[in-house]
This record gives structure tokens, C-alpha cells and sequence, in this order.
């Protein structure tokens, strides 16, 4: 269906509330439901999934040092909403058992592995069946980390993909004095934006795809099949199609997440003729004030466009001061195969320019336009003086039996891959800090994530002059992260033949975040790759006695 632009506004996601206490802390209770929603008012009602009956889920609102449980209770139906794929890890999923496998990861979080939402941790409706990972029903989150926006999100074996294009999504903020004290936007100011892809058949439904564009016609093949890559032909912004904002001229700060399977955003405001549908010239720029994982020390106005791959969150002020009474676009430069050095035969594969649209009002603002103060956080540097790991980690592309596209992460001693299942090969001690360079051997851009940790980015350098047999890497030959990658991070995207090198600190940092121990996943946040076969264990060990 072709639908107008512009029509239904901007919802902000619902908070949630606990429903009681457990060991004296705030209990909450979120149930994974089929629901209909609707996204566009053209479009009749949506079957989705969500947490109480939200697309995305409600927004949980913690606070920093004021730890929480949460119960994620799955309520899903029998049947998958979604073409399910037997074959991705035919071996270690069990296919034939009754109901719908979910499990729910709070990404960003720093929190005991019990409680990580792991992906073989999976459970069916009222907790009938269990994966061999799973461990607890009632999820501890310790919030002694730096005030941010995470968000919790399915994670299960093979279907993460699914699941989260169902709508297993929502954010978590985590909140401070310390933010509080900065007079930041706040209130109806602050604007959470969880962008997605989506697309839609005409009766309403989630339209994704059931088998690859150019599947052969043999019997053999897996059918339905796992595609490489998802890309929605529609923008969706908190659970709308293609909506519109009403902001007065004023600072607000918007807290943008990329809830898209596979999508990049580059991003910035842009001017726009509504009735000539014409992008006109740069607006208001971004500043930044945070990233993945907290604050920046300071803000850093972006001269150019924010980039946001797949899990990543992007924390800005915005002034819309001086565009009382303008039209603006939130407009997004990045074409569906992000940064690939191969062109795409494959016709389907949309670039999605246009993502929601702003009217700045006339009134003029007697409230606030509050300067952003000039020190936002205390970013403690990790210090390189005893790097005790470099972990040389490609990213590849080889093809399955079937002659599918599956992806894959190795490490320096299997270039060519390994599985899920294979066993651990990275295994820091607690306390450890290593730099993990990640280097790009496929086509395509990645955005890698790790679990429990947030790291720094050093820089990037072409694959080809960084040789992993040296000792050290040269940092001053690096180019250095972009304003976007200040600061703690837990998505970084690698692109085609670069590697990326970043800090990582296993455990407590100058008070900041916690000493964790156990099995943890990294992997690509494009959720097809992730389940095919993108994703890898590390266990952080205790510390040497
Ligand atoms: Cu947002 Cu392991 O994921
Ligand atoms: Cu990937």
C-alpha cells in the first residue's frame, strides 16, 4: 500500500510501572502479547507483537543505583506470526516443541549473566519449556551504571530476527542526579524516537519475506528461508508510519534509538517544502550529548550527519530556536547496504530518505533555550598502559549448503569462522583490558555489539595496514572515531576492509559500571546476521587467585 505522509503524529512510548516489590526492590511485570495496532490511519489495524500490548514496548524508567527485577512473561500465541526457518541451528533449537520461543535482553546493560536474556536462555508461554541457558524467571538489573538509554529487546536462538520485526522491542532509560543537575530538556522536551523499517501488505500486516529474493527452484531448498538482510520500504516512529512532530522553538533532546533489523540511519534535520515535497537546505544541527552508554564528557555539535547502525543509540539537543514556524524533515542519507562495495542486483533492497516530519510552531518560546552546559560527565579514558589482550576478530561471508549467504565472526586463530556452538575463544579475566580490532573481510558494513561492557573506540585504519602479528597498535596512525563514537559505546560500526580498534575493560572502571562475571555474547546487530550465524560467546573469567 501506498501511504500519505505526514498524517498521524508522533506518539511517545508508554512508561511502565512496577506491580509490587521483590527483596524490597520494584518489581515489574512485562507481558509479551499478540496485539493489533494501529500504525497508519489508512492501514487497517496491525497484528504485532509488543510487551502489554505496546509497539515498541513501554519505556521502563530506572534509576541509577536503585537496582529492579523484571519478570518478562512470555503470553505469546501457538504459532509464530512470521515465517520460521527450521534450519538455522537446526541442532541446537527444537523446533517441533509447542509455542513461541522469546527471551528478552536488556542491550547496553551491565548486569550478572544470569539475567542477560541469553540467547538459548529462551522460554515458551508461562515458562512450559525452557532453553538450556535459561536460568531464572525474574531478572535482576543492578542500574550502577551511567545514566542512559538502553533498550530491552527478543533475543531468542534463530528468531531474534522475527521476534524483534514482530515488535519484541522497547527502551529502558536509566537515570541520575548528576544528569538531573545539567538542566538538560526534560519532560514533554525530551523525545524518545525509536526508528524502525517496516513494511505492510494491504490488509495491514506485517509484510517480511519468506524466502530469499532469488530463491532456485529446487526442493531441496529451505522454504520458508532465511533472508540475508531485511529492509522496510515505510519509517516507523514510535509504533507509526511515517508521522509528524510539533515541537516549539526551543531546545528539546531527543533520545534516538535504531530499532531497525538491518536498517542504517544517517541523519540530520533538513528544510522542507510540504506541498512541493522538496528537501531544501541543512536545519538546526545535532549536538551531541551521549551515546550507547552514557554522557560525553562534553557536547559536540555534529557539522555533519549522525550515524546510527543497527542497536545503536544517539543522545542530542536540538535548537529549534531559530526555525519558528519551519517545516522540517528527519532526513537519512543511508542507502539500504550500507557502505557496500558491491551493487545490490536485488530490486527490493529500498533506501528510506524520509523518516518523520517536524513543524516548529510560531509561539514564541518564553521557557528555557538553556544553555547545554559545557561538562556533561566524568569519561575516564581506559587506560592503555597494561593492555593485556589484542584480539584480532574478522568478520566474513561464506555461503551454506544451500548456497545462502551466512555470516560469521572468527578470531586470529579460525580466519574462517567459527559457529555459535563452537566453544569459547574469548575469555578475558575479570579486571582485563584488551583491545578488540575488528576487521571487516566482507562487503558490507557491520555494527558489532557486545553484551555487559561498554568500550571506547580508538579509531579505524585499512584492514591492509594492520598487521595483527605486531604487538601494538599504532594508535597515532588510526583515524580517529567519529563525534558519534565519543565515549562508551556498545555498538560500533566496522565497515568494508577497515578494521576497527576498540578499548574494552572487563569489570568495574573507576566506579563506574560492575564486576561481572560469566558467559556473554557478541555479535552483529543486524538481527538476520546475528541469527545466521553472526553471534559469538565470551565468558569473562574470575579474576586469577
Ligand atoms: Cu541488542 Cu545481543 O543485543
Ligand atoms: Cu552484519
Amino acid at each position: 500500500p501506498t501511504l500519505e505522509k505526514w498524517v498521524t503524529d508522533l506518539p511517545k512510548p508508554g512508561i511502565v510501572e512496577p506491580v509490587g516489590s521483590k527483596d524490597d526492590r520494584p518489581y515489574y511485570e512485562l507481558e509479551m502479547q499478540e496485539f493489533d495496532q494501529e500504525m497508519h490511519p489508512d492501514l487497517p489495524a496491525t497484528t504485532v507483537w509488543g510487551y502489554e500490548g505496546q509497539f515498541p514496548g513501554p519505556t521502563i524508567e530506572a534509576e541509577k543505583g536503585e537496582p529492579i527485577y523484571v519478570r518478562w512473561e512470555n503470553k505469546l500465541p501457538d504459532e509464530h506470526l512470521l515465517p520460521v526457518d527450521t534450519t538455522i541451528h537446526s541442532g541446537m533449537v527444537p523446533y517441533d516443541i509447542p509455542g513461541v520461543r522469546a527471551v528478552t535482553h536488556l542491550h547496553g546493560g551491565n548486569i550478572e549473566h544470569e539475567s542477560d536474556g541469553k540467547a538459548q536462555g529462551w522460554y515458551t508461554r508461562d515458562f512450559a519449556e525452557t532453553g538450556p541457558t535459561f536460568e531464572k524467571k525474574d531478572y535482576f538489573y543492578v542500574n550502577d551504571q551511567p545514566a542512559s538509554a538502553l533498550w530491552y529487546h527478543d533475543h531468542s536462538v534463530g528468531i531474534t530476527r522475527l521476534n524483534v520485526y514482530a515488535g519484541l522491542a522497547g527502551l529502558y532509560i536509566l537515570r541520575s542526579d548528576e544528569e538531573r543537575e545539567l538542566g538538560l530538556p526534560s519532560g514533554e522536551y525530551e523525545i524518545p524516537l525509536v526508528l524502525q523499517d517496516r513494511s505492510f501488505n494491504d490488509d495491514g500486516s506485517l509484510f517480511y519475506p519468506t524466502t530469499v529474493a532469488d530463491a532456485p527452484d529446487d526442493e531441496s531448498f529451505p522454504d520458508p528461508s532465511i533472508i540475508s538482510e531485511f529492509y522496510g520500504d515505510t519509517s516507523v516512529v514510535n509504533g507509526k508510519a511515517w508521522p509528524r512532530l510539533s515541537v516549539s522553538p526551543r531546545t528539546y533532546r531527543f533520545r534516538i534509538l535504531n530499532g531497525s533489523n538491518c536498517r542504517f540511519y544517517n541523519l540530520d534535520l533538513r528544510e522542507y517544502d510540504e506541498s512541493s515535497e522538496t528537501v531544501g537546505d541543512t536545519g538546526p544541527s545535532f549536538v551531541q550529548i551521549g551515546n550507547d552508554g552514557g554522557l560525553l564528557s562534553e557536547p559536540a555539535e555534529l557539522d555533519d550527519r549522525l550515524e546510527l547502525g543497527p542497536g545503536k543509540r544517539g543522545d542530542v539537543v536540538v535548537d529549534f530556536s531559530e526555525w519558528e514556524g519551519e517545516t522540517l524533515l528527519l532526513h537519512n542519507d543511508a542507502p539500504a547496504m550500507y557502505r557496500a562495495e558491491f551493487s545490490s542486483e536485488d530490486d527490493d533492497v529500498v533506501s528510506l530518505p524520509e523518516i518523520l516530519l517536524v513543524d516548529v510552531s510560531d509561539s514564541a518560546a518564553e521557557e528555557n533555550t538553556s544553555p547545554i552546559p559545557s561538562n556533561l560527565a566524568d569519561v575516564p579514558e581506559i587506560s592503555l598502559d597494561t593492555v593485556d589482550n589484542i584480539r584480532y576478530l574478522p568478520l566474513l561471508m561464506q555461503r551454506d549448503e544451500y548456497g545462502r549467504n551466512l555470516h560469521k565472526l572468527g578470531n586470529e586463530e579460525h580466519m574462517s569462522g567459527l559457529a555459535l556452538d563452537d566453544p569459547v575463544t574469548e575469555d578475558p579475566r575479570l579486571g582485563d583490558t584488551e583491545i578488540w580490532s575488528i576487521v571487516n573481510q566482507t562487503g558490507m558494513s557491520h555494527p558489532i555489539h557486545l553484551h555487559l561492557v561498554h568500550f571506547q573506540v580508538l579509531g579505524r585504519q585499512s584492514a591492509g595496514d594492520y598487521d595483527p602479528a605486531e604487538d601494538d597498535v599504532d594508535l597515532d596512525s588510526l583515524e580517529d572515531p567519529e563525534p558519534y563514537e565519543l565515549g562508551w559505546n556498545d555498538v560500533v560500526t566496522v565497515h568494508p576492509s577497515e578494521v576497527v580498534h576498540v578499548a574494552v575493560h572487563f569489570g568495574e572502571y573507576e566506579g563506574l559500571f560492575n564486576d561481572q562475571t560469566g558467559t556473554y555474547m557478541w555479535h552483529c546487530h543486524m538481527v538476520e546476521h546475528e541469527d545466521y550465524d553472526m553471534m559469538r560467546p565470551f565468558v569473562v573469567r574470575p579474576p586469577e587467585d
